[in-house]
This record gives C-alpha cells, sequence and structure tokens, in this order.
C-alpha cells in the first residue's frame, strides 16, 4: 500500500523550545526594532522565517562526524574526506573551502573580473550581484519572461532566456568572462531550471568558448524538481540528476548553509587549474589555508555527511512537498504567492495583496510587519526597500513587492507549517486595515538589513 500521506523522514531526539510572546509584547519589540523585523532579537521570534540559509537541522549522523573531525591546520583528513564527497558530487578538480557562498563569489569575481566586464545569470542572487558590482563590473538578469510574473505558471520558471543570451554573447562576448545559472533560481522565487535548459546553455558556451558556472546553494532542490516535472527523469536518483547538472557546468560557487544541511560553510569549485591558483593565493589571503579555507575541521566534516543527506529521496520529497503545502493552502485561501511554489520558500506577493499602499510605502514591509505582531512569525521583504535605492540616492519601485517566508529544513513540523498558514490566511482578511511605512533612516547599499521605519 502507497499511503498518501507524506510524513517527516525522521523522529526529533533533541528539542528547542520556542518563547510564546503576548500581541503587545510584539508591538513593543518591533517598535524598539525601528519596524524592521531584521533588528528584533530572535528570542522574541516564534516561528523565523527569515532564511533557509545556516537555519536547518543538522542530523545525528552530522554531530557524531563533528565528534570526529580532525583540526589540523594544514591537510586535515575532514578536508579530504570533504574533498572526495564534494569531488564525487560534482566532479569539478579544484574544490576550494571558503567561510560561505559569498566568500566563494568574492573570490571568483575578485579573480577574473575587471571594470566594464559583463556576468550574465538568470537571476542574480543579491551577494553575488554585489560582488560583480564592487569590480566595477555589470551582473545581468536573463531569466525567462515567466519568471519575472508572479502568478503565470511554468514547470521551470529559473530557466535562462537562450535567445537572449546567444545574442549577449554575440554582440559583447568579448567582455563576458563566464556564463552563472542559479540553481533553484532564489531571486526568482526559489524556481527550477531545466536539464534540458541547463545543456543549452552549456551548449552557448562551447559555441562561444565561455566557462560556464552554477551558484549551486539549492542543487538538490533544483535535481528533485527536474525529477518530478522534467520528461524522462523520473526513474533517476537525484544523485544521478545532480551529478549531470554539475557535469555540465565548468565550476560552482556553492553556500554550504542551503543543501549543504550546514550552520555555515561553503566552498568554489572549478576544472580551471589557473584560474584555480589564483583564487587559492586569494583564498589564502582573506580566508585561511586551502584545506580549510575558513573553517573548522568539523564544519567540513558537517558539510560533507550533509551533501550526502540532501540527495535523499524521501527527504527531498519531505522537503519540496512541506514547502508547497504550505502555498496550496496560501493558493486556496486566495492569498497571491509566486506560482509554483519554489523549492525553499513561498513567496506573498504583497502588491497584489496591499494594492492600497504605494510602493515607496513599503507593502512588503507592512505585511511582513502584520504577520510578526499578529503571529510572531519572521518573514523578509523583497522589494523596493531591498532593491528600490539607486546609486545616486533616489528611490525607485522594485519590479515586485514580495515577503518571503523561507522554511528551514529539518526545523518546522506539519504542525508549526498550518500556523503559519493560518495566521497569513487571517492578516490577508484584514488586509484593509494594514497601513504603509516611511523611511527613517539608512545607509545606502543594503538598507534593507539595517533601516528604521515609521508607520505612515
Ligand atoms: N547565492 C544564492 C542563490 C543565495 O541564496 C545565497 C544566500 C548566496 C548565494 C550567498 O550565500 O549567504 O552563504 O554567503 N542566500 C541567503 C538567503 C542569505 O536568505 O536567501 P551565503
Amino acid at each position: 500500500m502507497n499511503f498518501r500521506t507524506i510524513i517527516e523522514p525522521f523522529r526529533i531526539k533533541s528539542v528547542e523550545s520556542v518563547k510564546f510572546t503576548r500581541r503587545e509584547d510584539r508591538v513593543e519589540a518591533l517598535s524598539a526594532a525601528g519596524f524592521n523585523v531584521f533588528r528584533l532579537r530572535a528570542d522574541d521570534v516564534l516561528i523565523d522565517l527569515l532564511t533557509d540559509s545556516g537555519t536547518g537541522a543538522m542530523s545525528s549522523m552530522q554531530w557524531a562526524a563533528i565528534m570526529q573531525a580532525d583540526e589540523s591546520y594544514a591537510g586535515s583528513r575532514s578536508f579530504y574526506r570533504f574533498e572526495q564527497v564534494v569531488q564525487d558530487l560534482t566532479g569539478f578538480k579544484h574544490i576550494i573551502p571558503t567561510h560561505q557562498g559569498r566568500a566563494a563569489e568574492r573570490i571568483l569575481f575578485h579573480t577574473i573580473l575587471s571594470p566594464g566586464m559583463v556576468v550574465p545569470n538568470n537571476n542574480h542572487f543579491d551577494t553575488t550581484r554585489a560582488n560583480i558590482e564592487v569590480e566595477e563590473a555589470e551582473a545581468i538578469d536573463l531569466v525567462i519572461p515567466e519568471g519575472r510574473i508572479p502568478h503565470v505558471l511554468h514547470p521551470f520558471k529559473g530557466n535562462v532566456d537562450l535567445a537572449a543570451l546567444d545574442r549577449l554573447l554575440d554582440e559583447r562576448g568579448d567582455v563576458v568572462p563566464l556564463v552563472m545559472v542559479t540553481v533553484t533560481n532564489n531571486s526568482g522565487g526559489g524556481q527550477p531550471v531545466s536539464l534540458e535548459n541547463l545543456r543549452a546553455v552549456r551548449d552557448i558556451c562551447h559555441k562561444y568558448e565561455k566557462p560556464f558556472f552554477l551558484d549551486a546553494c539549492r542543487f538538490a532542490e533544483n535535481a528533485w524538481f527536474v525529477k518530478l516535472r522534467e520528461p524522462g527523469q523520473a526513474d533517476r536518483t537525484p544523485k544521478a540528476i545532480a551529478q549531470e547538472i554539475f557535469s555540465l557546468a565548468d565550476g560552482c560557487t556553492m553556500s554550504a548553509k542551503k543543501d549543504g544541511l550546514a550552520n555555515i560553510g561553503g566552498f568554489l569549485a572549478m576544472n580551471d587549474d589557473s584560474w584555480a591558483e589564483a583564487a587559492r593565493n586569494l583564498l589564502i589571503l582573506t580566508e585561511g589555508f586551502p584545506t580549510y579555507g575558513g573553517l573548522a575541521g568539523y564544519d567540513l566534516e558537517a558539510i560533507a555527511r550533509g551533501l550526502e543527506e540532501v540527495v535523499d529521496e524521501s527527504y527531498l520529497r519531505y522537503r519540496i512537498r512541506s514547502t508547497e503545502y504550505l502555498g496550496d493552502k496560501l493558493i486556496a485561501a486566495d492569498v497571491p504567492i509566486i506560482r509554483p511554489p519554489g523549492g525553499h520558500a513561498i513567496y506573498i506577493d504583497a502588491k497584489a495583496l496591499l494594492p492600497h499602499i504605494p510602493a515607496l510605502q513599503y507593502p512588503g514591509i507592512a505585511l511582513a510587519n502584520a504577520l510578526y505582531v499578529e503571529a510572531g512569525i519572521r518573514g523578509v521583504e523583497i522589494g523596493t526597500v531591498m532593491f528600490g535605492m539607486r546609486p545616486d540616492g533616489t528611490e525607485v519601485p522594485a519590479s515586485m513587492e514580495l515577503v518571503r517566508l523561507a522554511i528551514p529544513r529539518r526545523v518546522y513540523t506539519q504542525s508549526h507549517i498550518d500556523y503559519v498558514a493560518e495566521a497569513v490566511i487571517h492578516v490577508a482578511s484584514q488586509r484593509g486595515e494594514l497601513r504603509g511605512y516611511r523611511l527613517l533612516e539608512a545607509p545606502r547599499a543594503l538598507r534593507h538589513f539595517t533601516a528604521r521605519f515609521e508607520p505612515a
């Protein structure tokens, strides 16, 4: 008998209490935090959906591996275990550990970029874009048109617009040092990229002799979507699909805080010997010796084990289904979200939900704050506060006003998610009462982390 109920594929050995607060406490905490949920103390949050990065629960096997780690400065046994697991998965020749994903990005881009160069991607994540722009190069987003419209359904909304990529390389190929694709496409709603699209990107890269790099943070979630949705892939294991995805590329950046199932860590991997040598030289300058790269031996062990666990079918079935489960409940209640639901998060369309709040009064902040006050849930605005500040100091509305509810891996149970759905639906039912915010103070770069607001 194949039962229909998909259960958490683990049981819980160690628990962490969550703190229940009263509504008036949350009103006070939010006000003290300048109406910016980033500034709250995590202890004042009941269910924390700010990010899926570094917030996952490790397994007993990971904790056991941590105890066995080798903390030697150079040539640690834990590095060789990490290297072997990453090589088995990715096939890349050079495996360079870093303290997290953006460190891999910084090292890669500082090594290969010079002013005026251009890096295409489906959608650059903010740190990827920032690490390109700091080298005075340009980050270009080439996701397919369907990937830009929240309600439009498409099985692979993270796909690259192949004609646009070919055109870019034809017209400006001399200033493009590499092509990137983000799997899954976080900035586009956690949406997957198909194998067919990745193969075509690889072919275009061959045609123009450009290296192809993956931003691989959520490679396992992407592999699962390929298995579910791509014709001919249903009988393959997620690991085999992931291995094929990596085999199409010449290198990758990785944040192990996502599909590494670890609380910290990342890596840069590639086949090219001379780029790798330059990257390792920079690594020594800012991260550490090439066999630890800013990580403890126990982090390398946790990541190695995490990368083996993350491609497990029962884990991925539960992971993707539990995100979809939240999405389905919101769709059924007519709460507008990016559809179909992504792999690691649900993105509520605050512009559609709160049409009475102008973009420059930040509908995403209004919704995120209401979710906190009403239910103790912390999500994050992905809209005009995050993207609306131009280098000259003027403000323009972002193309989308979203609130992301990112689901930490193996942390919350189905009843937590039921609670989240009930709370979002309740806040949505009171949408007319939500008001916008005015910005009080903010730095010019990455202002969403520290900005302070007041009710408009
Ligand atoms: N690339 C993608 C697609 C990401 O989602 C992230 C991080 C990074 C790179 C950078 O990795 O944080 O280890 O330096 N995303 C987190 C998030 C922060 O909340 O989406 P990092």
